[in-house]
């Protein structure tokens, strides 16, 4: 490969601070982190005065960075919605030189996403504006930026002000920022678009179409070589073409490459292969790009469902949040991957990004991991749902906003539609017809090869109008998503038989119901249930409270201590809630499950919301119930089950056959500590069981971090479970302690809690409360090989310590 230069990036903020780094035109130069030495401000201020006084306080940051976690929970503005987070406006800033000894040409700043409304600054100069807090942004910096070896001063604003969401958003750079420097002669990440054709006789055709820019003056012959190349680096094809570019234009030039016995990618084998795009004139290396893609195809119909390489695959999904519990919206790498491990460890083969697209590195994960993805572009259209929401910028940045999701994701294999938005009022009238329309043409004109969709629902929000208007919603989109409407997907198939459904957002509670339905018919793909994982904000709306009998209903939310949503399989913290026990029972994780629900104090009755569970937990521990009767429900597949306590059989039901309850039958039992054990029974015959065993006292506190190993740098992260257990290693769920902890060595500490939803102690803090006999750390390396130790201590349970390397 030929040179195209030395290339130096000098960077000083908040005191002196030097990069450099001299490298081939590869990705690796042509792209550059840009995520190290901001500083920022909280508050707003004149433009003048971040430019030019000394007497701002600066706080160095890391990017990406969320200030509304670190900020203490109020009761703020956003209340509820945002889980009693504070937003309000901050500047960022960053001081930077570019040397070069052969200047680039075209300097670009790459914004991952910035929540909300960033205008970017270079030099006291406005450059950009860039209102939607979740699309990423290019931003040309070329003409602002100095000449090589000087200064230049780089500031964003970032306002989230008013109640702007419905949940919580965070607040600032929370993801990556990159610089991206090329000469006039150049390719575009976004330009790069690659399909796959798969053909009998195990080949496939790979078609490549870049688009080539020419900035200069003058007309430009360029070459263009294409490699493929498969998961061991081997290449496997490779396509040359020659163009010439007239000045100041883009032209989009294409390659067809036959690859044989092409390993298709799958969520069981989720191969990864790579097109290397080079660029050259002059014979001179001008670009080069490298897009990773799979092969793979998709096809929707009513006939014969949704099929992944021909294939019938039903979608068992969750609909997830952006954010990343108690790291708040901070999208670092290990964050973001771990959110798709833990979708794929619990069973989802498919994941909603609600309501907005997500980070790349959560999709360059579903990718690698293997989980199918419903990105999504917008939560309203020009009607608000808050008064100060993207409805506001609608009309003018809509197609941009649009553009950005699908040009940055379309290589994914993972993305298997587009939605063009959740619950949109004007869904159903003659604008919303009109604006869905012109949204679908426009993801058509960057990707005709996914489907479009979006999430339809009953209307609650127009009293006026029947289930029958969802017709004209309906009308524009390729696969029709439901929230909350499984009752009508019979009805809906049989008045319109090409109608291709999925449950969009659909409760716990009726995930039986549902889950049937999909099981039943072909054009019946799916089910996500709201949500996967729980997030931060919508307060409570998945509770399960007790109040006293005769009580009016609590509020859909639930107000100040509640911070979190409650309604999700896995808790913010990462451990399965028990509601997931239904969910393995459908989707044949497990063939038998068992839960008993928390006693009811006398008086009272419990009152569960309709995102929410009953209070059951997965365990045998009712320390002060012995003698009282609890209700048991067994949950299984099989005709019937028989319980046992203490190896006495306590009888055998027969598992409800229909509706809600379906797949569970109901014991009461008397509560006295020891072995509860559920069997599911086939013809009389015991099969499989499944036991809750009565821990005994906690003894010790465990501590165990899903990675010992981190890689030196901030965008690695080891989670660190710290459980109260008795003496065999059994978690005590009934006990709870406060757990001090240190760090020492080449780390820290970005992060401590649990996961109870109304246990508002900062994150931040160095002494959590464990939840249910559980905490968790969240361990960051803070720069420089070595090892890093966590100290966990606690009153009555003694301490341990960790160590964590850092290579
Ligand atoms: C739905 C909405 C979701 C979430 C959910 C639970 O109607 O689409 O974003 O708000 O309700 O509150």
């Amino acid at each position: 490969m030929m040179k195209l230069g030395r290339y130096f990036i000098t960077s000083m903020v908040c005191g002196i601070f030097l990069v450099a780094c001299s490298a081939q035109r590869d990705n690796q130069i042509r792209k550059l982190r840009f995520d190290d030495n901001w500083c920022f401000h909280y508050g707003d201020m004149p433009v003048s005065v971040v430019f030019h006084s000394d007497t701002v306080q600066w706080k160095a940051v890391d990017i990406p960075h969320d200030w509304s976690i670190e900020m203490p929970f109020v009761k703020s503005e956003g209340g509820i919605a945002v889980g009693q987070t504070q937003g309000g406006t901050g500047w960022y800033r960053k001081i930077f030189k570019i040397s070069e000894t052969e200047p680039s040409e075209r300097k670009l700043l790459y914004f991952e996403g910035v929540y909300m409304e960033s205008e970017i600054w270079l030099n006291g100069k406005k450059v950009f504006y860039h209102p939607y807090g979740y699309t990423s942004f290019y931003c040309d910096i070329t003409e602002l930026c100095n000449p090589s070896g000087q200064e230049n001063v780089l500031a964003v604003k970032v306002k989230n002000e008013g109640e702007n969401s419905r949940w919580y958003s965070g607040s600032g750079i929370y993801r990556h920022v990159w610089l991206v420097t090329t000469g006039r002669l150049h390719l575009h990440e976004w330009g790069v678009f690659v399909t796959t054709e798969i053909f009998s006789g195990n080949r496939a055709k790979v078609n490549v179409a870049v688009d080539v820019s020419n900035q200069s003056d003058k007309n430009t012959d360029a070459v263009l070589h294409v490699t493929i190349r498969n998961d061991k680096g081997e290449v496997v094809g490779e396509d040359t073409s020659t163009c010439t570019l007239n000045e100041d234009r883009t032209e989009t030039v294409y390659h067809s490459i036959l690859v044989d016995k092409p390993q298709l990618w799958s969520m069981d084998t989720p191969v990864l292969y790579t097109a290397d795009i080079k660029l050259l004139s002059d014979g001179i290396y001008k670009d080069v790009l490298s897009i990773p893609f799979g092969i793979r195809s998709i096809s929707f119909s009513a006939k014969e469902g949704f099929l992944l390489n021909g294939v019938p695959v039903k979608l068992k999904g969750g609909c997830v949040h952006h954010d990343n519990g108690l790291l708040g919206a901070v999208a670092i790498d290990r964050a973001e991957e771990r959110k798709v491990e833990l979708l794929k460890a619990n069973g989802f083969n498919a994941v909603r990004c609600a309501h907005n697209p997500p980070s790349e590195k959560f999709l360059d994960a579903c990718d690698r991991l293997g989980l199918l993805v419903i990105d999504e572009a917008f939560d309203q259209w020009q009607k608000p749902k808050n008064k100060n929401d993207y409805h506001r910028f609608f009309n003018e940045w809509s197609e941009i906003d649009l553009a950005s999701m699908i040009l940055r994701d379309r290589n994914h294999p993972s993305v298997i539609m587009w939605s063009i938005g959740n619950e949109i009022q004007e869904r159903s009238d003659s604008v919303g017809v009109e604006i869905a329309q012109k949204l679908k043409s426009i993801v058509k004109k960057y990707d005709a090869t996914r489907p479009v969709t979006a999430a339809i629902n009953d209307y609650w929000d127009n009293p006026t109008l029947k289930w029958e208007a969802s017709f004209n919603a309906f009308a524009p989109l390729d696969v029709c998503g439901y929230n909350y409407m499984w009752w009508e997907y019979e009805n809906d198939s049989k008045s319109y038989p090409e109608r291709i459904i999925y449950g969009s957002e659909t409760t716990a509670m009726e995930r039986a119901v549902n889950w049937d339905l999909v099981e039943k018919y072909p054009n019946i793909i799916g089910d996500f249930i709201w949500t996967a994982i729980d997030y931060l904000g919508e307060s409570g709306i998945g509770h399960a409270i007790n109040v006293n009998k005769g009580s009016k209903n609590p509020p859909q939310f639930l107000d100040w201590p509640w911070f979190n949503a409650w309604c999700g399989d896995i808790d913010i913290c990462g451990y399965r809630k028990p509601q997931t026990a239904l969910r393995d029972i459908l989707w044949g994780n497990k063939k038998i499950a068992m839960l008993v629900h928390l006693p009811i104090p006398e008086g009272q009755e419990e009152r569960v919301s309709y995102w929410g569970w009953p209070d059951e937990e997965s365990s045998w521990n009712w320390e002060g119930n012995e003698g009282k009767e609890m209700n048991v429900k067994v949950y299984s597949r099989y005709s019937s089950v028989r319980l046992y306590l203490n190896d006495m059989l306590l009888g055998e039901k027969s598992i409800v056959g229909e509706g809600l309850d379906k797949y569970s039958a109901q014991f009461k039992v008397k509560y006295i500590p020891g072995i509860l054990k559920a069997v599911g029974v086939d013809a009389g015959v015991e099969r499989e069981e499944c036991i809750l065993i009565t821990s005994g006292i906690p003894v010790e506190i465990d501590v165990k971090a899903d990675r010992s190993i981190l890689q030196d740098t901030k965008n690695d992260l080891s989670y660190v479970r710290i459980e109260l257990v008795d003496k065999e290693g059994n978690i005590v769920s009934d006990q709870d302690c406060k757990v001090e902890l240190s760090i020492s060595g080449k780390g820290r500490i970005l992060s401590a809690g649990n996961a109870c939803p109304t246990d508002m102690e900062s994150f931040r803090s160095l002494s959590p409360m464990t939840y249910k006999g559980r905490a968790l750390a969240i361990l960051q390396p803070k720069g420089g090989k070595g090892c890093m130790r966590l100290t966990v201590k606690t009153e009555k349970y003694g301490k341990k310590t960790i160590t964590i390397n850092v290579e």
